[in-house]
């Protein structure tokens, strides 16, 4: 048994402060840095990009967790793998057919973890072609483009759907959730077998992060 961890998401964060706020979930036992990267065109908003990883990556030792929603992310994935990603999350929308399984190669390929995610109304089968090559699977909890939404009801259903999938392939990948987790939420998802929790508002956004984290993954685990 694996306690949760904590991915801060740094979408949430003082952009003027960013290593402020990067050292301050650090000393608060964020086990990954959470960035998501959006295209505008994926999603309706526009954040982050290759040199904010790039940047990121000297001055933190966490894992770099890369959320990819960009279209067409064959065509960026060198770059984020080159600025130092530590898993990279390709959404299943944006890679149709074989760019699922190309992704996930093309990320091995460099030594970086592969994740996939799905959106709220995407099943979850749409990953079983790669399901036995995923280190990570991403639940999308709220429609991805903008931190603060309310947790989708039933989303740990998902969670518990992506256990079974996994199992029946003899894998077992982390299960990471992202949207709306707070301390009221992590114990449903936890519950449903969660190993990885993005928090945008509920820790970066809130005034003692270290002090959220703490009590996030005190819910979790009750
Ligand atoms: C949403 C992003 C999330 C978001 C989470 O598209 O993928 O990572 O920043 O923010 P909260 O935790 O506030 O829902
Ligand atoms: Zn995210």
């Amino acid at each position: 048994f694996e306690p949760v961890k904590i991915a801060p998401s740094i979408l949430s964060a003082d952009f003027m402060n960013l290593q402020r706020d990067i050292k301050v979930i650090e000393a608060g036992g964020a086990g990954y840095v959470h960035v998501d990267v959006m295209d505008g065109h994926f999603v309706p908003n526009l954040t982050m990009g290759v040199p904010v990883v790039k940047q990121l990556k000297k001055i933190t030792n966490m894992p770099l967790d890369v959320h990819l929603m960009i279209s067409n992310p064959l065509d960026q994935l060198p770059w984020f793998l080159d600025a130092g990603a530590d898993i990279v999350t390709v959404h299943a929308e944006a890679a149709a057919g074989y760019q699922l399984e190309r992704a996930v190669e093309m990320i091995h390929s460099a030594g970086v973890k592969a994740a996939a995610s799905v959106k709220p109304h995407t099943p979850v089968e749409v990953l079983a072609p790669v399901m036995a090559q995923l280190d990570m699977v991403l639940v999308m909890s709220v429609e991805p483009g903008f931190s603060g939404q309310s947790y989708i009801e039933g989303s740990e259903r998902k969670v518990a759907r992506v256990v079974e999938l996994a199992r029946a392939v003899g894998a077992s990948p982390l299960i990471e959730v992202d949207g709306g987790i707070g301390v009221k939420t992590a114990p449903l998802v936890a519950a449903a077998g969660a190993d990885v929790l993005v928090c945008g508002s509920a820790v970066c956004g809130a005034a003692d992060p270290a002090a959220a984290i703490a009590e996030v993954t005190q819910a979790a685990e009750a």
